[in-house]
């Protein structure tokens, strides 16, 4: 098999950190190029500093990180601070990482590399808010026919939102940014909490992973219970959802997830829906999204435990 050509844009956070060790702990399948890092979930300095930490961590320094915008492309910015803690990851143990950030942008890196790569050849995850992605279209339109495919982590259909009744964050931290991903005409898979929420750690879950006693996993099993610890505040959850793994789970077993074909169209408005997705499933055969309606949870854990031991 060769290894597909990926970058992963994201705002690490807790559960971009176990996307990140999942993909750089899979090179036989994904040649992961680059990590380009936004603002989201904490500020961008922080969520660039912690993609290097945990790049480190998986022995992976090899994989560049950019560090990207620092606020959304149109509204305030909105963190997730309560899920992710102060420093975004949780209570792990922060440090400064040795091997330091590119100096480029990572607006202008996305447009380098995919403009540089044979066409359709590189896929993009995005597990944060979607601005460098929406930044790189408006600079450079033509890149939506280029990429091979676009996984994302973001929005809400029959399960309601998560930072309001109706949205989900990555989409509500910068609606803007999400409708001109949305629009672009590029091929999309869309993992939002529909299918997310379906994910969920268990005790039994984290021990397994904890007992790998690799640096990777021990983090890993440490990130999940300081989400499952902000989860049981919540009524009638328990677990966390592993939102963003889905995105890298579906790249490396894409029969992990049953999918429709779609189209998705973001409320920009200000007022109560900002940050809503409506997903429309109805005669949608020739649509080049596709949404995930169902997760194979078991298969999902199956899947990061496998990996994480290898
Ligand atoms: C998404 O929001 C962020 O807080 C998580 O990292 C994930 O990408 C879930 O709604
Ligand atoms: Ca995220």
């Amino acid at each position: 098999m060769t290894a597909r050509p990926l970058i992963i844009d994201c705002d690490p956070g807790v559960d971009d950190a176990i996307a990140l060790f999942l993909a750089f702990a899979s090179p036989d399948a994904l040649d992961v190029r680059a990590i380009t890092t936004v603002a989201g979930n904490v500020g961008g300095a922080l969520t660039a500093r912690n993609a290097r930490l945990i790049r480190e961590l998986a022995g992976r320094a090899d994989v560049p990180v950019y560090a990207g915008c620092e606020r959304p492309m149109v509204r305030a910015p909105v963190d997730a601070g309560d899920f992710h803690g102060e420093s975004g990851l949780g209570n792990l143990p922060v440090f400064e990482p040795s091997a330091p950030q590119e100096q480029m942008h990572a607006v202008m890196f996305l447009i380098e590399a995919l403009m540089a790569a044979p066409t359709k050849s590189v896929t993009l995850a995005i597990t944060g808010p979607m601005t460098n992605v929406a930044m790189a279209f408006v600079l450079a339109p033509q890149l939506a026919g280029r990429v091979a495919e676009i996984v994302v982590m973001g929005g809400a259909r029959a399960e309601g939102g998560n930072i309001t009744s109706s949205a989900e964050y990555n989409i509500y931290a910068d609606p803007h940014a999400a409708h001109v991903v949305f629009s672009s005409g590029a091929p999309i898979v869309a993992f939002g909490l529909d299918v997310t929420h379906q994910v969920r750690s268990t005790p039994a879950r984290i021990d397994a992973i904890r007992a790998i006693g690799t640096p990777a996993s021990r983090a890993s099993a440490d990130l999940l219970e300081f989400s499952a610890g902000v989860e049981r505040n919540i009524p009638g959850v328990s677990g966390a959802p592993l939102h963003d793994p889905c995105t890298i789970a579906y790249l490396l077993s894409p029969n992990l997830f049953r999918l429709a074909p779609c189209a998705i169209v973001v409320e920009t408005g200000e007022g109560v829906a900002l940050g809503h997705t409506s997903v429309e499933l109805r005669d949608m055969e020739f649509s080049s999204m596709r949404w995930a309606t169902h997760a194979d949870d078991e298969g999902v854990f199956a899947l990061l435990l496998e990996r994480l031991r290898a």
